[in-house]
């Protein structure tokens, strides 16, 4: 018997197993391909401001709350794992094109003021200045200094280390379903129909956490995305740059030394893992548009994932719909960004039974009140 059982080896549960862990609990991780899911699609975008949306404030505070973890999570994952996770401070620049885009520019300018947020609004001229490799036709900017990035894979690879060095089992092996036992979450069942019985368990099976059939339903839906990652883009692009480009929205995170992701497509397709033409042209076009050079880069990977999507965008945390089921899913485009919050909130719930006021707005019984 363990003290926690994770389902999911994400880079949520993974983090969430690794914090528990430090705190003196007994953890297993259960997962048949960690970090194949969402992890590995994500571009690493840590970045509250640019990713908010209109009426998603409270999503804002807790991304910003786990910006402000990102430096030292970073530093102490680093620390334990010997690994590095790549964690760049260089700011986000959001980019127009036409009329319509800076208009729309001008609006995420003002919605950003409105909360208190700081950004700059930036001349075509100044634009450039900050990234020469952008198209000469870029009409104008939105400079978001505090908004980084980090490498998704180098930090799931990192927590993998750090989690086995704090003493987490992993079982790399799919799960079925929670176990239940007098009405309780009694830990999880193994594809192979083997238990694993723990005195708590963590729902983090990302865009999948809807579907166990022990668990009562949770409003979790996959949100497709596609995404490109291209070489020999070394030096290209300083930080991240968000584009409209003529009312579509493409980004380009640069990671790795010479690396791009260029992403990202958001359909409501279920669980369709195609890579499509469509998907694929459609973000090369536009990349092409904000930064020409792109197109002289190399094409290495395509990719499709699925988001957890939830109803108001938002994470569903702390204590699921059975006794003993604790949940940490449902981040849909922040999952890289909420990863240290998530983790300590729910390693907090875990050793001590309350969850703290940051994660409070986020439990599933909001969708319940009126
Ligand atoms: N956070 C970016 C995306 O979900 O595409």
């Amino acid at each position: 018997m363990t003290d926690v059982a994770v389902a999911g080896g994400g880079l949520v549960g993974l983090a969430v197993a690794w914090r528990a862990a430090r705190r003196g609990l007994s953890v297993t991780v259960v997962d048949d391909a960690p970090g194949t899911g969402a992890s590995l699609a994500a571009a690493g975008m840590l970045a509250p401001v640019t990713e908010a949306g209109y009426r998603e404030e409270a999503l804002l505070r807790l991304g910003a709350a786990s910006l402000e973890r990102w430096p030292a999570f970073a530093a102490e994952l680093e620390a334990d794992s010997g690994l590095q996770v790549g964690l760049r401070t260089a700011g986000t620049l959001v980019v127009g094109f036409d009329e319509d885009d800076v208009r729309e520019l001008d609006a995420l300018h003002a919605f950003q003021r409105e909360l208190g947020l700081v950004a700059q609004r930036l001349t075509p001229r100044e634009t450039r200045r900050r990234e020469p490799a952008l198209a000469t036709r870029v009409r104008g900017g939105l400079l978001v200094e505090g908004d980084h990035s980090v490498d998704g894979r180098a930090v799931h690879a990192a927590l993998l280390a750090a989690a086995e060095a704090a003493g987490v089992e992993l079982r790399r092996e799919r799960v079925a379903d929670v176990a239940v036992d007098g009405g309780r979450a009694a830990g999880l069942v193994l594809a192979s129909g083997e238990p694993v019985a723990a005195g708590a368990t963590v729902l983090a099976l990302g865009a999948h956490s809807g579907a166990l059939p022990g668990v009562p339903a949770l409003p979790v839906r996959p949100v497709k995305g596609q995404v490109l990652r291209l070489a020999g883009a070394d030096g290209l692009l300083g930080g991240t740059v968000r584009a409209l480009v003529r009312g579509r929205h493409v980004y380009l995170v640069p990671y790795g030394g010479d690396r791009l992701v260029v992403g990202a497509t958001v359909e409501d397709r279920g669980f369709d893992a195609r890579v499509t033409a469509g998907g694929v042209h459609d973000l090369l076009h536009d990349a092409v548009e904000v930064v020409p050079e792109v197109e002289e880069l190399e094409l290495v990977e395509t990719l499709a994932r699925w988001r957890p999507g939830t109803p108001d965008n938002a994470p569903l945390l702390g204590p699921g719909p059975l006794p003993g089921l604790v949940l940490a899913t449902g981040h849909h485009r922040n999952g890289v960004l909420l990863t240290p919050v998530t983790a300590e909130a729910t390693a907090e719930l875990l050793a001590t039974g309350a969850l703290p006021g940051v994660a409070a707005p986020f439990t599933t019984d909001r969708f319940g009140r009126t």
